[in-house]
C-alpha cells in the first residue's frame, strides 16, 4: 500500500512542541508548501511568534498554548484541529519533548512521572482522537519524534532514555495495528541538533555535562591510549524537518536515523553491549567525572 501524503493546501498537518528546535522549523518548512497547519507548545508568546511566521508564507495556522503532556489539553488540540479544518487531519507530528540530567538515583519521582508524561502518554493523548479520523479517510501519517536514545542510551538521562524507548515500542506496535488502514507510523530518531534542548532539561542543562564530559574524555583517551568514539555531527533543526518532510511524502517503512553514523552504533550496540560500552568508554568515564564534580 502507497501512504505517501501529498503536501498542500488540503493536507492538514498537526506539529506538537512547534514553539521552537525542530517543530518550528517543520512549521516553517509546510508553510512554504501550503498546507494547513495546526501548532501547540507551552509558551505563548513563542508560539504566537511561530504562528505569525508561519501565517506570512500565506499558511492557514491554528495555534493552541496546550501542555502536551496533560491528557485534556493534548486530546483538545487534535480534536480543536479536527474541528477547525472541516474534519480533516492527515499528519500528526508528536515532536514535543523535553530531557533530563541525573544519575539514577538522584532522579525523582516527578521526573520520571514527567519524562513519560510528555515523551510517552503525549503519543496515546493525541492519537487516541486523531486515529478514528485518520482510519475513515484511509489516510494518515504519525510521526514520533524519538531520538537515538530511543535505541541506544548515555547516562546521566535514563528517564528520557526509557521514556524514548518507549515511544519506539508504542510506534511499532501502533503499526500492527495500521496495517492495511492507509495509515502510516514513522519513527524519527536523531542524534545532536542545535535546538534549545539540551538547555531545558529538567533538573541541569545537560549541554553542560556533555561539553565537559567531552573535555575530559580526550585527557582519558590519551592517558589510556585508547581511541575515542567519533562525535556526530550536530545536525541543524531545518535539515531535521527536512527529512521528516521527505518521510511524509515518501514513507520509508523503516525507522528514520536522521545522523550519519546513528545507524552503525546502534548496530553496535545490538550486537555486543560490551563493544559499545568499549567504543564509549572515554566518555561515559568523562561524563561521570563531570556528573560527580558537580555533586
Ligand atoms: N535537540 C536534540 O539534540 C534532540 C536529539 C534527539 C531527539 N530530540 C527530540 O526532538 C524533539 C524536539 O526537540 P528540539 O530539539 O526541537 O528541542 P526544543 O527546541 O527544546 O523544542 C521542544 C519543543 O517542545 C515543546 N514542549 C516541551 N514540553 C512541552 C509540553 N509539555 N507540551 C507542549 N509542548 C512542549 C517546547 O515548547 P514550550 O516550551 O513552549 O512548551 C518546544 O517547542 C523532542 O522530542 C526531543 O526530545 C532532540
Amino acid at each position: 500500500m502507497n501512504n505517501s501524503i501529498s503536501l498542500g493546501p488540503e493536507t492538514v498537518v498537526a506539529i506538537t512542541g512547534a514553539s521552537s528546535g525542530i517543530g518550528a522549523a517543520l512549521a516553517e518548512q509546510l508553510a512554504e508548501r501550503r498546507v494547513r497547519l495546526a501548532l501547540c507548545a507551552r509558551r505563548p508568546g513563542r508560539l504566537a511568534e511561530i504562528a505569525a511566521r508561519v501565517r506570512s508564507h500565506g499558511a492557514d495556522v491554528l495555534d493552541v498554548v496546550a501542555d502536551v503532556s496533560i491528557e485534556e489539553q493534548a486530546a483538545n488540540f487534535i480534536e480543536q484541529t479536527i474541528k477547525t479544518f472541516g474534519g480533516r487531519l492527515d499528519v500528526v507530528v508528536a515532536n514535543a519533548g523535553r530531557g533530563h540530567c541525573a544519575a539514577v538515583e538522584d532522579t525523582s519521582t516527578e521526573h520520571i512521572h514527567s519524562m513519560f508524561a510528555l515523551n510517552v502518554y503525549q503519543l496515546w493523548y493525541l492519537l487516541r482522537p486523531a486515529l478514528p479520523v485518520m482510519k475513515a479517510q484511509r489516510r494518515g501519517h504519525i510521526i514520533a519524534i524519538s531520538s537515538i536514545v530511543g535505541k541506544i542510551a548515555y547516562p546521566y538521562n535514563a528517564a528520557y532514555v526509557a521514556a524514548k524507548h518507549a515511544a519506539i515500542g508504542f510506534i511499532a506496535a501502533l503499526r500492527t495495528e495500521l496495517v492495511e488502514t492507509g495509515v502510516e507510523a514513522t519513527v524519527v530518531c536523531p542524534s545532536g541538533v542545535q535546538t534549545e534542548w539540551a538547555q531545558v532539561t529538567d533538573s541541569a542543562p545537560i549541554s553542560e555535562l556533555f561539553a565537559e564530559g567531552i573535555a575530559r574524555s580526550r585527557i582519558i583517551a590519551q592517558e589510556r591510549n585508547i581511541p575515542r568514539a567519533p562525535l556526530q555531527r550536530m545536525m541543524s533543526a531545518s535539515e531535521v524537518a527536512q527529512q521528516i518532510i521527505a518521510a511524509i511524502e515518501m514513507p520509508p517503512g523503516r525507522d528514520i536515523f536522521t545522523h550519519e553514523g546513528s545507524e552503525e552504533l546502534v548496530a553496535l550496540a545490538l550486537g555486543s553491549r560490551r563493544a559499545y560500552e568499549d567504543a564509549m568508554l572515554p566518555l561515559l568515564l568523562g561524563m561521570r567525572q563531570a556528573y560527580e564534580a558537580r555533586h
